[in-house]
Order: structure tokens, then sequence, then C-alpha cells
């Protein structure tokens, strides 16, 4: 395939002046948590997406899709952007302009290819990827700051644009990661501690090829599961208040976990809620304690271990979460019974994609169970290096001249 400076040159008829890219993510292990500001554990992969570009001396985007794989798109940057329909892609690209035309009032724009050979709605952060990338593109040659805490603090609250009320993982992973790491990420404030993945552990991805578009059903289920899980939180601060079990109100889950362990709090959890709320709040602090341990089983490469914790996850997601689907619980089983260590689901849920863990002897069989059992009945071998991989973690974002 040929590259976006090829095809800017070709579509500009000049050639561009800077590359900047950044990756998707997979998220190992702390899913729809990050909203209620408990730690994540995820890592940026190999598959990115590129802007060759050129900046403007005025402030329009004009922004090309290499493959015409989308629409282009031309506006100007100004504060109170007007999104485009629901579900335009070019929302992802107006979300960053809006954002530092409020904050920094930038006023330069650019001409652009974008390439992207991350799956689109399938859980690994397409979309925060475009995000970053033409924040980061913007912020460079606006010159506001690009140190990544700062432009993903920004970045999350940018894609709020599109309607989805996401938390702030993917943005800061996609901006922050580390060669060879993945990052236990917390929020309030932002911090990033990268754990090195060791060496003969492999992270597989499996694409259901069931598409969960963000700005589309996704968006509604995301955004009442995070209103449940405030409801639950605000129900519980009262709760715990007016059974002087504190002596000051716990007003976040960071503050309720910390203060008492999971058994504890879940007990009280059992007295103060019900239905979908003690179910969400179940998913929310067992998830926040398993991404803990999960840290330490990489630190200490128990690979076992963390297979556990993301078993233990993806039954969370399902039972207490209601974020799984046939598909994603059927890849889940087919990964297990080809020897995965773990598996769960990764990203939003509602389609999208699994992540299994495997080690370098093992990783062949799971691979080809895979293949054989959920690919080859579906789409006989089409585009199977595209919806199975290995995921490699890669650093985070970047921009350079050419
Ligand atoms: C989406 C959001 C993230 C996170 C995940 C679920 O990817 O953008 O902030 O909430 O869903 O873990």
């Amino acid at each position: 395939m040929i590259g976006p400076e090829e095809v800017f040159e070709e579509t500009f008829g000049v050639p561009p002046t800077l590359l900047v890219r950044a990756p998707g993510r997979v998220n190992l292990i702390g899913e729809h948590i990050d909203y209620n500001d408990l730690p994540v554990f995820p890592m940026a992969l190999q598959r990115e997406v590129r802007i060759a570009l050129r900046p403007r001396e005025d402030g329009t985007i004009v922004l090309h899709s290499s493959g015409g794989i989308f629409p282009p798109i031309e506006f100007e940057i100004e504060p109170g952007i007007e999104p485009w329909e629901k579900g335009a892609w070019g929302n992802y690209v107006k979300a960053p302009a809006n954002e530092l035309a409020e904050r920094f009032a930038i006023g330069r724009g650019f001409d652009g290819v974008l390439q992207s050979d991350i799956p689109v709605a399938a859980g690994l952060s397409s979309s925060s990827a475009i995000v970053n990338a033409v924040g980061l593109a913007l912020a460079h040659i606006n010159e506001v700051s690009t140190e990544p805490r700062e432009l993903a603090a920004v970045m999350a609250d940018a894609e709020r644009f599109v309607g989805t009320r996401g938390g702030g993982m993917d943005q800061t992973i996609s901006l922050g990661a580390r060669d060879r790491c993945a990052a236990r990420i917390s929020f309030r404030p932002l911090r990033l501690r990268h754990v090195a993945v060791p060496d003969d552990w492999r992270f597989i991805v499996a694409d259901s090829g069931e598409v969960a578009e963000k700005s589309g059903r996704l968006q509604a289920e995301y955004n009442r599961r995070r209103s449940e899980c405030d409801e639950a939180l605000r129900i519980m601060t009262g709760h715990l208040t007016a059974h002087d079990v504190t002596d000051t109100p716990l007003t976040s889950y960071p503050e309720l976990c910390a203060a008492l362990d999971v058994h504890r709090l879940m007990g009280i959890a059992e007295e103060a809620l019900q239905g979908n709320l003690l179910r969400r709040f179940r998913h929310a602090v067992t998830e926040a304690a398993r991404v803990e341990e999960a840290v330490d089983r990489m630190l200490g490469g128990d690979l076992r271990g963390f297979g556990a914790l993301m078993d233990a996850s993806h039954a969370s997601l399902k039972s207490d979460y209601g974020v799984s689907s046939t598909a994603l619980d059927e890849l889940v089983a087919v990964a297990k019974e080809g020897g995965a260590a773990g598996a769960r689901l990764t990203g939003a849920g509602f389609g999208g994609c699994v992540v299994a863990l495997a080690d370098r002897w093992t990783v062949g069989e799971v691979l080809e169970t895979l293949a054989a059992a959920y690919y080859e009945p579906r789409y006989q071998a089409d585009r199977l290096e595209e919806r199975l991989f290995v995921a490699v973690p890669t650093r985070g974002a970047s921009i350079r001249a050419i």
C-alpha cells in the first residue's frame, strides 16, 4: 500500500512537511472503569493512524483519506465548531480542533492525508487515534504543549464532542505509551506507570467482526452505564455517611476503594443497592482490584495468574456489566480451548475484539484454534491477518518533519 506521503503529493501537488502517527490500543484489563477514575491497564499496539500534512497559513483544515476510506472533509478552526451529523468520521477531526481553539485560541490549520490500519469500531480505539493524531499535529503547528499527559487530558475532553462521555484511557495510552510496555493509568491526577511486558508473553487480538460503533447504539448503552455508576456512587456515599461508617464523606470511587476493601465495600453495597446499580458497582470495584493484582502478576511474570484475572474480568463484564455479546463469549471460549491463559472482551464491548493471553510456545496453537473454529466457518480465510493478530506493545504518538 502506498503511504500517506505519496497520496498527499498526488492530491495537493506539493510534498507534505510533517508526519504524525498515533497508535490504537488494546486494553489488557480494567474495562469500563476509567470514567469512574479507577485505574486501567492498556497497551498501545502496532496498528496506527498516520497523517502526512503541510501547515497552512489560515485556519482551514482539509483532510483526505488514503484509499478514499473516508470522504474528504474541510472546515474552519474556531471555538464552538458545529459537529456534522452523528456518526460522521470528520467529527473526530473537529473534536480536537474545537477543543484546542477553545482552550488555546489556535488559528493555523493544515492540508493532510490520513491513513489508518486500525480496524474501525472494533474496540481498539481507532477514533481516539484520529483525535490524538490531529490534536498532536495542531498542537505542534500552533506551538501548544505536546507533553503527552497534558495533551491526553485535553484530548479526553475533546472527544466528548462526539457525544460519548468516555473516560481518558484511550487518549492517554495512545499518546503516552512506551515501547515494549503496558501502562497502569490512574486519573485525577493523570499518571502512567510503565510496566514491561515479559518477552515471552503474547497478547492476541481477535476481532469478532461485529461492529461496535461508538457513535451509534453503543453510545446510549455506554452513557447509561456511566450514569448508573454515578448513581450507585451517590447512594453509597449517602449510605456510608448516614451509617457513620467513615468520618469524612467518600465521594469518589478511588476514595471508596482506598478506604474499604472489596469485601467490606460489597457487604455494604448489598444493603444499599439493588438490581443493575448493585451489579454495575460490583463490576467497578472488583475490576479495580483486578487491575492492581494484574500489574503485580505482570511484574512477577505470572502468566497464569494474569490470565485468571482476565477470565474473571470477562465474567464480570458479561454478567454484571452486560456489555458482552454471543460472538465475544464464543471467541473467549475458543481462545481458552486453544490453550490461552486467559481471555476477555476489550474496549467498550457490544461487539469488537477480545484479547487473549498466551506465551511464545502456545501462541501458535491459540491462533490456529481461533482461525479454524471462529474465522474459517464465517469468513473462510479472508483478511484473516486483519482480524486476528498478535499485538506488539508500541510507543505512543509522535510527529516528525519529513
Ligand atoms: C471506550 C472509552 C474508554 C473506556 C472504554 C471501556 O473505549 O473511550 O474511555 O471507557 O470504552 O473501558
